[in-house]
C-alpha cells in the first residue's frame, strides 16, 4: 500500500477526484493519508474532512514562493502522517508554491503534478488563457513528476480537448478540467501499481 500526501491551495477538485477514485476503489494500491494546504481557509481542506482525510494546513505566509525553509515544515507533516521519501508519494494538485530542489531530490520520482495544458506548451500560470490567446486548436493536460525546473518533469500521462471557436477562458477551462479528473486518478493508479518506469524523460507504462 503506497502512503499519499496531496499538497493543495485551493479549491481541491483534483483533490476530490483522488479521494473518490480511492473511495470507488478504481485506486486500491494507495491511500491518502494527509491533505496539507498552504492556504489556511482552501476549500480543498473541507474536501478532506468531507472524506475523514486528516486536513492540515502549513501557513506560508511570510514565505518566498520557493522555500526549503517552508518545504521542511510540509514534509516534516508528510514523514509524520507515513508519507516517506522511500515508498511514498506526493500529489500536487493546484499547489501554488514552487517545490525547492531539496525536496525534488529527497522525494526523487515520488512527487507528481496535473497542468492544465498540453506540456511543453503553455508552463507556468494561466496556462488555458495561454492557449486560448495564442489561437491552438487542440489544448488539454498533462500529469508529470515534478523536477527542479517548473512544468517540465517527466510526461506520464496526457489527454487533449477541442478548441471551439467561441470558447471563453472558463469553457476552455472546464472542458480540460473534466480531463484532469480523470487523467490523474488513473496516473495515481499506474503508480500505485507499480506500472511507471522512468528512463530519463520518457515514463515507461508497463502492461
Ligand atoms: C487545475 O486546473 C490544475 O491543473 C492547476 O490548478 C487547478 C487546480 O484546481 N494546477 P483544483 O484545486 O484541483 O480544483
Amino acid at each position: 500500500m503506497i502512503s499519499i500526501g496531496v499538497l493543495v491551495s485551493g479549491r481541491g477538485s483534483n483533490l476530490e477526484s483522488i479521494l473518490d477514485a480511492v473511495d470507488n476503489a478504481y485506486i486500491t494500491k494507495g491511500k491518502i493519508k494527509v491533505v496539507i494546504s498552504n492556504k489556511p481557509n482552501a476549500p480543498a481542506l473541507g474536501i478532506a474532512e468531507k472524506h475523514s482525510v486528516p486536513g492540515i494546513a502549513v501557513d506560508d505566509h511570510g514565505f518566498p514562493k520557493k522555500s526549503w525553509e517552508y518545504d521542511q515544515k510540509a514534509m516534516a507533516a508528510l514523514k509524520t502522517h507515513g508519507v516517506t521519501p522511500r515508498d511514498g508519494l506526493v500529489l500536487l494538485a493546484g499547489y501554488m508554491r514552487i517545490v525547492s530542489d531539496q525536496f525534488i531530490d529527497e522525494y526523487h520520482n515520488r512527487i507528481m503534478n496535473v497542468h492544465p495544458a498540453l506540456l511543453p506548451s503553455f508552463p507556468g500560470l494561466e496556462a488555458q488563457k495561454q492557449a486560448l490567446e495564442h489561437g491552438v486548436k487542440v489544448a488539454g493536460c498533462t500529469v508529470h513528476f515534478a523536477e527542479k525546473t517548473v512544468d517540465a518533469g517527466p510526461i506520464i500521462l496526457q489527454a487533449h480537448v477541442p478548441v471551439r471557436e467561441d470558447d471563453t477562458i472558463e469553457s476552455l477551462s472546464s472542458r480540460i478540467l473534466r480531463e484532469e479528473h480523470r487523467i490523474y486518478p488513473e496516473a495515481v493508479r499506474l503508480f500505485t501499481e507499480d506500472k511507471l518506469h522512468v528512463d530519463g524523460r520518457r515514463v515507461i507504462i508497463k502492461a
